[in-house]
Parts: structure tokens; C-alpha cells; sequence
């Protein structure tokens, strides 16, 4: 089946409006990631409760590609153990969204999984 182009209607509206967008209240865990070849930057904030990801949001300044894909992951973290985040690969979330990228975008593309892999990592809030 072929692919969908980089930019279509389905895209657009998500990356117009783009779920868990934003700060969140009262975060266990906060972590800002920067795309090496852009300098866009990943903000990620979670809540982490008996390793469980109870709740995520992220911000980013970053391209119609970073975003779609951060609102994808986002969704699908919540609810998820820290193993099961720590274990998951590009590909995985390559697959949420089904569109050709070229290796530039990829990048764009996997930033937020870099972020909240190394959120859960390095970014506990102390208290
Ligand atoms: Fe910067 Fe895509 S161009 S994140």
C-alpha cells in the first residue's frame, strides 16, 4: 500500500491541534531535548507514580513532523511502564503515523522518544 506524502489534511489538523500539548501540573519528571541538526528543542514533562506513567505532556518549538509524532507518542505512554517506555525503538513509533520521511525528518520524527526515554532517565524532579 503506498504511503501517505509528508504533509496531509490528517496531519495538518493534528499538528494545528496537537493532544497533550502544554505544561503539566505537578510533574515527577521534566526533560528538554534539542534536535542536534535543528536546535529545536523537546520539552517533555511526566508523571511517574510505582513506575507507571500516569500522565505526559510535551512542548516543543520544533516542525510539523516533531510535533504529530510527539502527540502520538505522548498518547501512547500514558499508562505504560518505565521498562516498557525504556524498550520501545523508533520503529515503533515511526509506526503510529504512516508517511514517508526522509532521513532529516526522521530525526524530527524520533526526537520525542529520545526526550522521554531520557526524561524517565535523568529528568526526576527532586523534591
Ligand atoms: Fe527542527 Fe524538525 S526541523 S524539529
Amino acid at each position: 500500500m503506498k504511503k501517505k506524502s509528508l504533509y496531509n489534511e490528517k496531519l495538518l489538523e493534528l499538528w494545528k491541534n496537537p493532544k497533550d500539548f502544554g505544561k503539566l501540573e505537578n510533574p515527577t519528571h521534566e526533560y528538554s531535548e534539542a534536535n542536534t541538526i535543528c536546535g529545536d528543542e523537546m520539552f517533555v514533562y511526566l508523571r511517574v507514580e510505582n513506575e507507571i506513567v500516569k500522565d505526559a505532556k510535551f512542548f516543543s518549538t520544533g516542525c510539523l513532523i516533531c510535533i504529530v509524532f510527539a502527540s502520538k507518542l505522548i498518547e501512547m505512554i500514558k499508562g505504560m511502564g518505565m521498562e516498557e517506555v525504556y524498550e520501545l525503538k523508533d520503529e515503533d513509533l515511526l509506526k503510529l503515523l504512516d508517511i514517508n520521511l526522509t532521513p532529516l525528518k526522521m530525526k524530527c520524527a524520533c526526537l520525542s522518544l529520545d526526550a522521554v526515554q531520557n526524561c524517565l532517565k535523568k529528568g526526576k524532579i527532586k523534591s
